[in-house]
């Protein structure tokens, strides 16, 4: 018998988040459609995601729990891995950087590049941006931060080893130019080639003497191996490369396609790479670079705090809605907004209206008229012709659009096929041909043909909304579930559920938008609890004395005071608590102002700072210390 063709496909490997978001979703339900689609296509398939766990970033985030790293990442891995149940990503392995496997292999990597020269000792000196664990040169940084995340970096110089990146650019780029589809879209091919290949590539340092938590290099104990070799490794280490079973990595490497974000698109195609070709390795088949799922513009991410748990979503919604939402909404390669609205409104349209209710009135009519039983289509008119060639179409039609990657548009293809079926039932009015019992033989043809139709969008949509399919299947009443059937009339008979199931019941968008707006109240509340040490810092504190005061001439309530901040500084501000203390009473008093706020104007009188006070019902508490005039409090 003949093998099977493979199909590898990964995720990137997650930074352990303790606030996953429909961001992080996005990758990963699209890598499962596509897993899932491949099987169904006969291919054998393996698809891969996991965390990479290691890093200065959770090494200080455990110190300030008060943990080991991998005791902090355990429960959120546990977690990662119960939001991809919920959401029926049906990964075939999860891999973590902290696996021993895993160690083993990296550390087997670096030492082979070391033993043949590509890895060297060197000083690196750079601007670190730990956040996103990556050194940049002076002229990448914008306005002095991390082009990246636009977080502060700070300065490092350390004794490292760095890999030859240089040495192998040229056969890298002749490589690029027979193998274009490496890096998919296009477009990104472009931005690679003259923002980094085409200055020349730097070599690259490659281990840390400075982050304890990673993985020790095995030619030099003080160092680690920097964590994107670590994390990147993982595509091959996953498939026991360099093990004692390698069984896997042979069936399997090279991958079919590393699904990523723009953002670590370069890691990809251009580092990654040229490690497995100084290994000897088969290069990736393919890169895709995706586009963000962005909130207002801007991408979601757990630093903006624009993000919700997605399994409320699921909770409210089911996964179904979350999953069709991620995939059919952003045209695959570019950004696209989310929000709960967009979604729901994707719920309505599609899922509540083109689907659900198709299926819903085929089998309540199916029932009504025909005791739910309805055979083969034996009169065929032109019609029907019409409508069953569209349907015959469709398996190769999604097809082209899922080799091509473009999910949100095969979709489409199916969404089409939904609505054509929908016109039919009005051209054919089911109900008129019912009255008549001498038309029912062109009424079981008519609802054979929905039926047949629907089973044959539902199989196309299995990939992307599988309960849903599943629950389709299970209401025709027919197990011919899989592409060997994907013809029209494969079914010779169905006997469909006397009763059918709301699929998806349309969600009152009015009411969502008064719950929305009240949690976005509830949030502005929390958003006020929690800053940064950094935050605060920002904020300018001195000791000052109230040396004039008078009421504002138009606002009851305002004072308006000069303040002497030291150092022969006089602020005037004004402060709303003239109703709770006169202005003889405040004169002479120490106070605390903010000394660094923007100017303002305030009812026509200029406020230079802030005086700190605080009042409940009746008292006003004025924030003092007793120190020298001008002193800054820290
Ligand atoms: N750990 C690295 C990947 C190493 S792979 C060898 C990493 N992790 S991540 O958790 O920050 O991101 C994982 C994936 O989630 C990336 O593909 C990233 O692009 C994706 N997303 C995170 N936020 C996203 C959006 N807002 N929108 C779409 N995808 C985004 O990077």
């Amino acid at each position: 018998m003949e093998d099977k063709k493979t199909y590898y496909v990964t995720t990137p490997i997650y930074y352990p988040s303790e606030h996953f978001h429909v961001g992080h979703c996005y990758t990963t339900v699209i890598a499962d459609a596509l897993a899932r689609y491949k099987k169904a296509k006969g291919y054998d398939v393996y698809f891969l995601t996991g965390s990479d766990e290691h890093g200065q970033k959770i090494e200080d985030r455990a110190k300030k729990a008060g943990v080991s790293p991998k005791e902090y990442v355990d429960p959120i891995i546990a977690d990662a891995k119960d939001l991809w149940k919920e959401l029926d990503v049906d990964y075939d392995k999860f891999i973590r950087t902290t696996d021993p496997e895993h160690i083993a292999c990296v550390q087997k990597i670096i030492q082979k590049l070391y033993d043949q020269g590509d890895i060297y000792k060197g000083y690196y000196e750079g601007w670190y941006c730990t956040p996103c664990e990556s050194f940049w040169t002076e002229s990448q940084l914008v306005d002095g931060k991390c082009p990246d995340c636009g977080r502060e970096v700070k300065l490092m110089k350390e004794e490292a080893y760095f890999l030859r990146l240089s040495k192998y650019q040229k056969q890298f780029e002749e490589y690029l130019n027979e193998h274009r589809d490496l890096m998919q879209p296009e477009s990104r091919y472009n931005e690679m080639y003259n923002n980094f290949l085409k200055p020349g590539l730097k070599d690259l340092c490659v281990s840390r003497s400075s982050v304890k938590w990673g993985i020790p290099c095995t030619f030099d104990k003080d160092q680690t191996v920097y964590v994107w070799i670590d994390a990147l490794s993982n595509y091959i280490s996953a498939l026991g490369y360099l093990s004692d079973d390698d069984t896997l990595f042979k069936k399997y490497w090279p991958a079919d396609l590393h699904l990523v974000g723009k953002e670590i698109f370069r890691f990809h195609t251009i580092i990654w790479p040229i490690i497995l070709m100084a290994l000897g390795l088969p290069l990736p088949k393919k890169v895709y670079g995706h586009g963000w799922l962005t909130i207002g513009g801007s991408k979601i991410s757990k630093s903006k705090g624009n993000f919700k748990d997605p399994r409320e979503f699921i909770k409210d919604y089911g996964a179904d809605t979350l999953r069709y939402f991620l995939l059919s909404e952003v045209p695959f390669g570019s950004d696209g907004n989310f929000s709960e609205e967009l979604m729901v409104e994707r719920r309505n349209s599609d899922l509540a209206n083109i689907l659900g209710n198709l299926v819903n009135r085929t089998i309540t009519m199916s029932n009504k008229y025909l005791k739910g039983s309805l055979s083969r289509i034996k009169d065929i008119t032109d019609l029907d012709k019409e409508v069953i060639d569209q349907l015959n179409a469709l398996d190769h039609d999604v097809e082209v659009r899922m080799d091509a990657l473009d999910l949100p548009k095969s979709i489409e293809v199916v969404m089409n096929a939904l609505k054509r079926l929908n016109k039919y039932i009005d051209e054919t009015e089911p109900w008129i041909l019912g009255k008549d019992e001498a038309r029912y033989p062109r009424l079981n043809d008519v609802l054979y043909t929905i039926i047949e139709g629907i089973r044959l969008c539902a199989l196309e949509l299995k990939a992307y909304i599988p309960t849903t399919a599943e629950k389709i299947f299970e209401m025709l009443g027919t197990d011919k579930d899989t592409f060997a059937d994907s013809t029209f009339g494969s079914v010779e008979h169905y006997q469909v559920v006397e009763k059918p199931a709301i699929l998806f019941t349309r969600i009152d968008e009015e009411e969502l938008k008064a719950k929305l707006a009240k949690e976005a109240e509830v949030e502005k509340v929390e958003h006020l609890k929690e800053i940064s040490i950094d935050d605060f810092a920002k904020v300018e504190l001195t000791v000052g004395k109230v040396i004039e005061c008078k009421k504002h001439e138009d606002a009851k309530k305002l004072l308006v005071s000069k303040i002497d901040i030291g150092h022969g500084e006089i602020r005037q501000i004004v402060s709303g608590i003239a109703d709770k203390i006169s202005p003889e009473d405040f004169i002479g008093k120490k106070v605390i102002v903010v000394t660094n706020l923007k100017k303002a104007k305030i009812r026509g009188v200029e406020s230079e700072g802030m005086i700190l006070a605080g009042e409940d019902d009746k008292t006003l508490g004025i924030v003092s210390a007793d120190l020298e005039t001008g002193t800054i409090i820290h």
